[in-house]
């Protein structure tokens, strides 16, 4: 049986997040600069958001670029701002066909002027949409959105808008730039890299992690509905023991 027809569609996770890791590998793999990698990558992000939206996960969060990331070589890190103009403009009449909604995370006004002008205006032309949400973690890094949290959080103690007691985790999470969406339930990452690389921690608190040795640009749909597969069989307990679950 097809692995698309073997995923359980009434047990979809409503939120997946992956970490597109392994362009660079890739690339020298085929003897090519580390942005052959990053082009072909574009590929892999176009079937999984379309393999995402066809088994309807609510939310995908794509890690596209790191706080971290800026430590690369410049003309590698102005090639990928290059490219996100690029693929937005390129893309943004196919997601408003399939009625997905573009958003972003992380400190992307500080990202190169057209690259936050061009995602600014990628997400207001399908801030309509419905059935999907694309959000691109750019320019993100989990410390950095817990920080800024606690700032804001500080700042309205003080100002009097909410009270110390008040702080709990929802109105934590209620802070962080995901609070428009729930905790992933699962999280894959490529190329066989095992860590967060600073993605998501508060949110993974209790997420499912799916790693795969294959590569970013390697990655296709099938691929994508094993690790949905894969999750659907886990078990996940919460703390509980395997029999309070049945
Ligand atoms: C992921 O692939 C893309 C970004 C981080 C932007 P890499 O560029 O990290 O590829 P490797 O890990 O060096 O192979
Ligand atoms: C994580 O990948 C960031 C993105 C996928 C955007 P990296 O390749 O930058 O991660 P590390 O630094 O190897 O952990
Ligand atoms: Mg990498």
């Amino acid at each position: 049986m097809d692995i698309k027809d073997q995923v359980v569609l009434n047990k979809i996770p409503e939120h997946i997040a992956v970490i597109m890791d392994g362009n660079g590998r890739w690339a020298r793999k085929h003897g090519k600069p580390r942005v052959f990698g990053h082009k072909n990558g574009v590929q892999s992000v176009r079937e999984i958001t379309e393999a995402a939206a066809e088994i309807g996960v609510r939310y995908l969060t794509l890690y596209a670029f790191s706080t971290e990331n800026w430590s690369r070589p410049k003309l590698e890190v102005n090639a990928l701002m290059g490219l996100l103009v690029e693929t937005i403009h390129k893309e943004v009449d196919t997601l408003n066909r399939n009625n997905i909604r573009l958003k972003a995370i992380g400190e992307f006004e500080k990202l190169p002027p057209k690259t936050c002008e061009a995602l600014k205006e990628g997400m207001e032309e399908t801030r309509d949409n419905t059935h999907m949400d694309l959000i691109l973690a750019l320019n993100y890094s989990s410390r950095w959105e817990i920080s800024n949290a606690v700032q804001n959080i500080v700042s309205d103690v003080i100002g009097d808008k909410i009270n110390a007691e008040d702080i709990s985790e929802s109105l934590i999470s209620n802070y962080l730039a995901t609070h428009f969406m729930p905790d992933p339930e699962l999280l894959i990452r490529t190329s066989g890299e095992k860590r967060l690389s600073n993605f998501l921690l508060w949110q993974s608190a209790y997420t499912e992690f799916y790693f795969t040795e294959k590569m970013w640009p390697e990655f296709r749909k099938e691929d994508f509905y094993s690790a949905v597969h894969e999750f659907q069989n886990r078990e996940r307990r919460f703390g509980k023991t395997s029999d309070q679950i049945v």
